[in-house]
C-alpha cells in the first residue's frame, strides 16, 4: 500500500535519504512513485509511473540537489491509473505546497465540483490532488501550513495520512493521520516522518507515532503536535528495537526466504521470558490477561484478515481444546458489515501483522463499541491495534518484508498458544502439571523447525516443487487444527506463483471437489498423527484411486506411505503441528513461483498491509 517519507535538514540535501526512505517501503507494494523537493525556497516535484528506478533516471544529475526540506511517496493506484500524472506529490495551482496522501477521500468528487466551478483546472484523476488545491487556498489566510492543513482537513471525509512541504521564505513540513499510520521523528541535525516506521530506523530508534486527529509539524530538533479535539499534545516517544539491519535482505535471493529459515528464531523469541515452567503458566503482559478477568471471559471473538484470519482459525481449535471456551471468528470485513451480536464477557482478539488493516481495526472497534474487551495480537509495537487494545501479545518477529506473510503467521500461532495455556490455567481447564506438560511440547518445535529447513530438506522440498510446478491447479486438503494450515498454504501459493490453488476441510472433497481431481491437479494433504488421521488417509486414497498426484505433508507414518511424494516433519504434537506444517507449504509456493520467474517479494496487484477497505 502507498508509502510516505519526508526530511527536514539544517544543512545538506535530503534527496538521496528520501529516495533510500522510498526503498525501505518498497515491499509494501507500489505503481508509481514521487518527490517533491524545496529548491531554493520553490517547489519542485518529479515523479513516475512504475519502480523507484524510474524515478532515478528523471532525477540523473539532481542527486547533488542542495534541497533540504522533501516529501516522498509510493503509490497504490486507487482513484485514476498509475500514471506520471497521477503520481503524488500533488501540488495546488500556484506550486506553493506539494502533498502526498494515503488512504482515501471519500468526498473528493463533491469538493472538486466545487473547486472547478470556482475556477481550478485539474492535473490528475485523483482525489489527493483536490486535498492539495485546498490547503494551498487555505495557506494566503493561515498563520501557518500546519494551520492551513487542519482548516482544509476540516473538508474532508474519509481516511488519510498526508504530509505536506511548502516553500517560501521559510520552508515547513507538516503531516496530519486520520487512519493510516504516520510516525515522526527529530534528532539535533534533521526530522523525518514516514508511513511505516522501517523508513525512520536508519536516522534513529526513537519514534514518535500520531495519533488519529493529530496534526505534526516538524523541523530538526523539534516536533509540535496539535490535535483536532485536543489541542496541542505531547505523544510519547517510543524507542524501536527493531534492527535497520533485519530490513535487509542479508544474501538470500528474496525476503521471503530469509524470513521462512528465520522462522526457527522467530519461534524463540516469541516464547522468550513469557514461560513460567514452575507454574506450567505463561506470563503475558497486561491486566487483560489476569486470571481475574479471564476467568469471567465468556467467548472469544476474533477477527482479522488473509493470513492472520487462517492464524485465527488455528487458535479457534486451540482456545476451545484447551480452555473450553467458545471461539467465533469472522473475517474482519465481514464481521463489521453484519450486525453482530456479542454475548457479555466477550474477550475480542484481533490478530494482525500489521496492526494497521482497515477492516481489522474497524471490527475491533465495532467490537469495543459493543461492549467486548480488545485484545490482540500484533507484530507492529506502536499500530494502531496495539494501541487501541487493553492488552497485547506482541510477536517479536521483527519487520517482515516479504509481501506474503511467512514468519509472523507462525509467530501468531506460537503466541495463540501461549495465550491458550494462559487462558486455560486462568479458567482452571488445566492443572499446573498438564499446563507445565503443554509448554514442555514447544521445546520440540524449534528444533523441529530447523530439521524442516536444513539443507538437504529444503532441497528436497525444492525437487517436489518443480517436479509439480506445470500443474493446472492445486488442492491443499487438511483435516481439524490443520484444515486452516490447508488454507494458508492455498492462499500462499495462488499470491506469489499465480496459479490456481484452493484449500479445503478434508472432509469436505467428496462433497465437491473430487471432482477436480485428474493428473494435471496436485493434491497437498496434511497428515500429522492425530486422533483424525485414518480419516484423512481415505482422503488420500481417494484422490489417488481417481488418477490425481499426491503430496503428503506431515508425521503419519501410513499416509506418507501412499503418497507419490512424501514430506516427513517431525511430530510435536496436535495443537503445535500446524506450526511445522505450514513450513513445507511456504517452500513449496516459494520455489514454484521461483521456478515461474515470479516478482516473489512484490507478487502484482498486493500491498503489504491494506490501509483501506
Ligand atoms: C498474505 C498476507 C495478507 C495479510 C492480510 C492481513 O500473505 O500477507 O493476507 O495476512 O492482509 O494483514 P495484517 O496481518 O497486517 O493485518
Amino acid at each position: 500500500m502507498c508509502g510516505i517519507v519526508g526530511a527536514f535538514r539544517r544543512e545538506g540535501g535530503v534527496l538521496d535519504e528520501l529516495i533510500e526512505g522510498l526503498r525501505v517501503l518498497e515491499y509494501r507494494g507500489y505503481d508509481s512513485v514521487g518527490v517533491g523537493l524545496l529548491e531554493k525556497g520553490e517547489v519542485v516535484v518529479h515523479r513516475r509511473a512504475g519502480r523507484i528506478e524510474e524515478l532515478e533516471k528523471l532525477l540523473e544529475g539532481q542527486r547533488g540537489s542542495e534541497a533540504r526540506v522533501g516529501i516522498g511517496h509510493s503509490r497504490w493506484a486507487t482513484h485514476g491509473a498509475p500514471t506520471d500524472e497521477n503520481a503524488h506529490p500533488h501540488t495546488d495551482e500556484a506550486y506553493r505546497i506539494a502533498l502526498v496522501h494515503n488512504g482515501i477521500i471519500e468526498n473528493w468528487q463533491e469538493l472538486k465540483s466545487e473547486l472547478v466551478r470556482a475556477g481550478v483546472v485539474f492535473r490528475s484523476e485523483t482525489d489527493t490532488e483536490v486535498l492539495a488545491h485546498l490547503v494551498g487556498r487555505e495557506l494566503a489566510t493561515s498563520r501557518s501550513l500546519a494551520e492551513a492543513l487542519g482548516r482544509a482537513l476540516e473538508r474532508v471525509e474519509g481516511y488519510y495520512a498526508v504530509a505536506v512541504v511548502s516553500g517560501g521564505s521559510e520552508p515547513e513540513l507538516v503531516c496530519a493521520r486520520e487512519g493510516p499510520p504516520l510516525c515522526v521523528a527529530a534528532t539535533g541535525e534533521a526530522a523525518y516522518l514516514a508511513s511505516d516506521v522501517l523508513a525512520l530506523l536508519p536516522h534513529t530508534r526513537d519514534v514518535v507515532f500520531l495519533e488519529d486527529g493529530d496534526v505534526a509539524e516538524i523541523a530538526p530538533g523539534r516536533i509540535s503536535i496539535k490535535n483536532r479535539e485536543t489541542g496541542v499534545v505531547e505523544r510519547p516517544v517510543r524507542h524501536i528495537d527493531w534492527d535497520s539491519e533485519a530490513a535487509d535482505r542479508g544474501g538470500w535471493p528474496h525476503f521471503m526466504l530469509k524470513e521462512i529459515h528465520e522462522q526457527p528464531d522467530v519461534v524463540a523469541r516469541a516464547m522468550f521470558e513469557r514461560l513460567d515452567l514452575e507454574r506450567g503458566d505463561v506470563i503475558l503482559a497486561g491486566e487483560a490477561f489476569s486470571d481475574a478477568r479471564l476467568a469471567v471471559v465468556q467467548r472469544v471473538q476474533i477477527v482479522a484478515c488473509g493470513t492472520a484470519f487462517h492464524a485465527g482459525l488455528v487458535l479457534r481449535y486451540m482456545i476451545e481444546g484447551l480452555a473450553g471456551l467458545p471461539v467465533d471468528i469472522d473475517y474482519a470485513s465481514e464481521f463489521r458489515y453484519r450486525s453482530p451480536v456479542l454475548s457479555p464477557n466477550t474477550l475480542v482478539l484481533g490478530i494482525s501483522q500489521s496492526g494497521e488493516t482497515a477492516d481489522t481495526l474497524a471490527a475491533l472497534r465495532l467490537a469495543t463499541l459493543l461492549g467486548a474487551t480488545p485484545v490482540s495480537i500484533c507484530n507492529s509495537i506502536g499500530s494502531t491495534m496495539v494501541r487501541e487494545s487493553e492488552a497485547s501479545i506482541l510477536l517479536e518477529a521483527g519487520p517482515e518484508i516479504g509481501v506474503a506473510s511467512t514468519k509472523a503467521f507462525v509467530a501468531m500461532l506460537v503466541a495463540g498458544y501461549l495465550f491458550s495455556v494462559r487462558m486455560a490455567r486462568a479458567r482452571g481447564t488445566c492443572t499446573k502439571e498438564e499446563g507445565r506438560a503443554l509448554l514442555d511440547d514447544l521445546s520440540g518445535v524449534r528444533p523441529g523447525l530447523e530439521h524442516l529447513l536444513a539443507r538437504d530438506s529444503v532441497k528436497r522440498i525444492r525437487a517436489i516443487a518443480e517436479a509439480h510446478a506445470g500443474k493446472k491447479g492445486f488442492l491443499f486438503l487438511g483435516r481439524g487444527i490443520n484444515f486452516p494450515v490447508a488454507l494458508e498454504g492455498a492462499l500462499k501459493l495462488k499470491e506469489i506463483s499465480y496459479v490456481h490453488a484452493e484449500g479445503y476441510p478434508a472432509g469436505e472433497m467428496k462433497h465437491g471437489p473430487i471432482a477436480l481431481i485428474e493428473p494435471s491437479m496436485s493434491t497437498l494433504v496434511l497428515v500429522p498423527e492425530d486422533p483424525v488421521a485414518d480419516k484423512v488417509r481415505a482422503n488420500v486414497e481417494q484422490v489417488r484411486a481417481r488418477g490425481g498426484p499426491v503430496i503428503c505433508v506431515g508425521s503419519d507414518p501410513e499416509s506418507l506411505a501412499l503418497a507419490e511424494d512424501a514430506i516427513e516433519i517431525p511430530n510435536v504434537g496436535r495443537w503445535l503441528s500446524p506450526i511445522l506444517g505450514v513450513v513445507p507449504l511456504q517452500l513449496f509456493a516459494y520455489f514454484i513461483a521461483a521456478k515461474k520467474g515470479c516478482d516473489i517479494d512484490k507478487p502484482r496487484n498486493l500491498a503489504k498491509s491494506v490501509t483501506v477497505e
